[in-house]
């Protein structure tokens, strides 16, 4: 059942315009949709029949202008209606009706129930799930919704657009009819429910134009919502002043909602959130949850450009719209807070997880080419990666040249649904330049890799830099072509100032490189001496650089590059030098020690703030687990657990004084506003404390605890608990209980309390993982949920998921087959944890493929986890 990118044709029927009448009920919805059709004038088709895809659905009739159809008349298959003859040469209207069971709904796809209110989710393909239609992106209709339900029950009513009527009916029921003006396709639709209390406000676009705000929650969340709609204020005001879009309708409202599959959805002026990314104070969210708020609001209201009024031709084009709109989210969220801190956390995240895809059986390209279900195509490649590809047409158009493009491509495509090809070529014809050898990162898989050696000819006073680029085979494509990869790249002299960097006449600080061939050699003049290199600035490319550096070299970059993304890498790039070295130590059972060039360069990070404290917490977080992994051909998860815990623990004996004094110099008793001061103040005093309780002793034990029980932020509580969690403190299990009753009925909060202990690093975690599985709180029907606990562990917990008897991979194969028939997306999110199976060594690889063989034997596998689980097989 794969569908490939090759046989896109265009639909044979449009449908101009949808009526929708709801009779909302939890076990029992009735659907009317009257749906006006005609043929398609583009369309190369010439059969009669016309094919609507609807699924799990019931039906009740079906009529053709206005007369009913006999069962003669169509076929109803599980996943399609097909009526056998529709008129051909004019207009005409079909009306359906059919019902649902938003209860039975597990799945979370379609019409659910969440709690007590109904809601909906329809991308990708969730609207089939809802009534027949042509579900796929390029059929875009004007929607009109009437819901009716009861007063008590559902006392609000929402679906997309402009609220036209509203009444009252007979027996506690009443009804609201909505109307959205603009054209779109039927996974932008959208309905909710419920008892819900609405939080309001207002924006005056950049017009004059008064736009009402509204955000909806449960009663009990009501104080959570201020940083979401400030959020909201400015993501309106932001796309204004970078993109000069401004909001199109009169109403932007919000849902948030317990359940639900991914973070958030763009529905036209009608959110609908996971609850995670809306609902803050200062007590219950952390300042990354106040951050990722900020940036999921305002990705949800970027696509309203990027996404709905500009669509997706097809699921292919997926990137268009999502790597586009990450995009636009990361610049806004970088102008909100600190561009450094946020490009050194994306880039962080991309490598570690998204390298990680490119590099195993799931890779695929940014516009993959064949899926057989398209709700796994949500993937880090799509989103991060894209998001990279559209930030490197930035660097090579330039700020202004990029926004020529992004304007033409929104006037030529307002209204339409297109392809990532169109967006390239807005761009192109709006620069008047050619990207044709660009193009090939949105066809090609798997990470580029720059091998780059430099010689400095003392005489001429040159520098030579060669770059070869290479990118190892993915599934489906063994042979690469060369790509066009801007490298950024500036000169620093001994003395750590710039030294000017001499092309076509004139000097300048910083270039841009264009790298397009296999091999090529650079040269730069007038150096009287050999400068250091600061290459690939920025991460202006999503490729790993191959460069040989010494130990002092990078410390020396820590210290000078004015690059402040380069300046944190080449601290990472030491502290990988330092870690490896360690493992081979280990795996040789050679005594440990920590290289002196270390200590000294994390001693001046400690030493000189430089103003940004969140950066200078960053500058000291040694590179994760899961990115050393990345970086081993057969990963040995427990030397890397071993180094890294030993460079963290010898770096917190040999700068305990430094620590200490940093820690007491920044901490204090505040209640947790989210200004950039507070925020870098926790951070770096918790980066210290993190370090500090690998000491283990008695003085740090108290500093935590009293740390824990004073706490007014979730941001200091938080971050002292997960000290003493992964300590020998103690207190450890008096203080996890006291945090669970702390927090039992913010369910967030709760998330994060099953998060920790799945994710840590001591003895017995496993065991706890198991008995947590039982713990009332758990419910394997919430997504949270089941993220929080088998997520954390499968994905964030090498340590332990890779235990050598392979008792975490049969965990995680069991909560897969449970959650495969509970919900599918959810449980083929789950199996990506065995995916990477190939990178250990024999006794775990043949442990993980026995789980995944498992797995992919089972009956009645939904497509979902089919595909994840025999693609990584493969
Ligand atoms: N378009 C949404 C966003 O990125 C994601 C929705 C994806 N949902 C899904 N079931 N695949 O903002
Ligand atoms: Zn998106």
């Amino acid at each position: 059942q794969t569908v490939f990118l090759k046989d896109y044709t265009p639909p044979e029927y449009l449908i101009e315009q949808i009526e929708l009448n709801f009779d909302l009920d939890e076990q029992h919805t009735l659907v009317r949709s009257t749906l006006s059709l005609r043929r398609n004038p583009q369309s190369q088709d010439s059969s009669a029949a016309l094919t609507l895809l609807g699924e799990e659905l019931q039906l009740v009739s079906i009529a053709i202008d206005g007369r009913l159809l006999m069962q003669s008349q169509y076929v109803l298959g599980e996943e399609a209606l097909v009526v056998h003859e529709v008129p051909q040469d004019r207009p005409f209207q079909i009306v359906i009706e059919n019902t649902i069971n938003p209860q039975a709904n597990t799945a979370l796809e379609g019409l659910y129930l969440s709690s007590s209110m109904l809601c909906t989710q329809c991308e990708a393909q969730g609207f089939r799930k809802i009534t027949w239609f042509l579900d796929r992106p390029d059929v875009m209709s004007r929607f009109k919704t009437t819901l009716t339900g009861d007063k008590s029950k559902y006392p609000v009513l929402l679906s997309n657009g402009n609220k036209v009527g509203e009444g009252e009916l007979e027996n506690n029921r009443h009804w609201v009819s909505w109307e959205d003006p603009f054209a779109k396709p039927c996974y932008l639709f959208a309905l909710v429910a419920g008892q819900l209390e609405c939080v309001a406000d207002e924006f005056v676009t950049m017009s004059g134009r008064r736009i009402a705000l509204e955000i909806f929650v449960e009663k009990h969340n009501v104080d959570k919502c201020d940083h979401a709609m400030q959020s909201l204020k400015n993501a309106m005001r932001w796309d204004e002043e970078t993109y000069g879009l401004e909001y199109d309708l009169d109403l932007y409202m919000i849902v948030a909602v317990d359940h639900f599959n991914m973070g958030a959805m763009e529905n036209k002026g009608l959110n609908v959130f996971n609850t995670k990314f809306v609902l803050a104070r200062p007590d219950t969210a952390t300042d990354s949850d106040y951050e990722h708020i900020e940036g999921v609001i305002g990705h949800e209201y970027f696509h309203n450009w990027s996404g709905n009024r500009v669509t997706c031709r097809d699921w292919f084009q997926l990137s268009l719209k999502e790597g586009f709109t990450v995009f636009r989210d990361q610049q806004f969220s970088g102008d909100r807070t600190s561009p450094a801190v946020k490009r050194i956390e994306d880039v962080n995240a991309l490598r570690t997880r998204q390298f990680a895809e490119d590099a195993g059986p799931l890779a695929h390209p940014i516009r993959p080419e064949a899926y057989i279900e398209i709700n796994n195509f949500y993937t880090l490649t799509v989103y991060e990666k894209g998001a990279e590809v559209v930030r490197m047409l930035h660097t090579l158009l330039g700020a202004a040249g990029f926004r020529k493009g992004c304007d033409l491509y929104f006037q030529r495509h307002d209204g339409q649904a297109v392809t990532c090809e169109d967006f390239v070529k807005a761009l192109e014809d709006a620069n008047g330049v050619e990207l044709n050898q660009f193009r090939r990162w949105y066809s090609q898989a798997g990470t580029p890799v720059l091998t780059v050696s430099q010689q400095y000819d003392a005489e001429a006073q040159q520098l030579h830099l060669t770059i070869q680029q290479s990118c190892p085979p993915t599934p489906n494509q063994p042979v690469k072509a060369s790509l066009h990869i801007p490298v950024k790249l500036g000169l620093l002299a001994a003395d750590g100032s710039a030294a000017p960097i001499y092309c076509n006449g004139s000097s300048q600080a910083e270039i841009t490189l264009n790298v397009t061939e296999a091999e090529q050699t650079f040269s730069f003049a007038k150096l009287p001496q050999q400068p250091v290199v600061s290459l690939l600035r920025g991460f202006s490319a999503p490729v790993t650089l191959k460069m040989e550096r010494s130990l002092d070299e990078l410390a020396f970059l820590l210290r000078h590059d004015s690059d402040t993304f380069n300046r944190w890498e080449a601290g990472q790039q030491l502290a990988v030098q330092v870690i490896f070295k360690l493992i081979d130590a280990i795996e040789l059972g050679r005594p440990l020690q920590l290289e002196p060039v270390i200590v000294d360069a994390y001693r001046s990070v400690l030493l000189d703030s430089g103003g940004d404290l969140s950066y200078q917490a960053l500058l000291l977080a040694l590179p994760e687990e899961s990115y050393l992994s990345g970086q081993m051909a057969i990963i040995d998860v427990e030397a890397i657990h071993q180094a890294r815990e030993f460079v963290k623990k010898t770096l917190a004996e040999q700068l305990q004084a430094e620590f200490k004094q940093l820690y007491v110099q920044h901490h204090r008793d505040e209640s947790g506003s989210f200004d950039a001061g507070a925020v870098g103040r926790r951070r770096l005093k918790n980066a210290c404390l993190s370090y500090l309780s690998k000491l283990e002793n008695a003085d740090v034990y108290h500093i935590a605890e009293q740390q824990f029980y004073s706490a007014r932020n979730m941001t200091d509580q938080l971050a002292a608990l997960s000290a003493i969690v992964n300590s020998n403190h103690p207190a450890k299990a008096r203080s996890l209980d006291s945090f669970y009753v702390q927090w039992r009925q913010e369910a967030l909060v709760i998330d994060k309390w099953f998060t920790l202990q799945a994710t840590s690093s001591m003895p017995n975690t496993f065991a706890t993982v198991q008995a947590l599985m039982k713990h009332p709180a758990f419910d394997m029907k919430t997504p949270n949920r089941v993220r929080s606990l088998i997520g954390a562990f499968s994905q964030a917990n090498p340590l332990h998921f890779h235990a050598q008897n392979g008792e975490g991979y049969r965990f995680l194969a069991d909560q897969v087959l449970a959650l495969n028939t509970l919900n599918p997306q959810i449980a083929s999110r789950m199996v990506t944890g065995l995916a990477q199976w190939r990178r250990y060594d024999a006794g775990r690889q043949g442990l993980m493929k026995q789980q995944l063989q498992r797995i992919v034997a089972t009956e009645h596998l939904s497509k979902d986890v089919y595909e994840i689980a025999s693609k990584s097989l493969a």
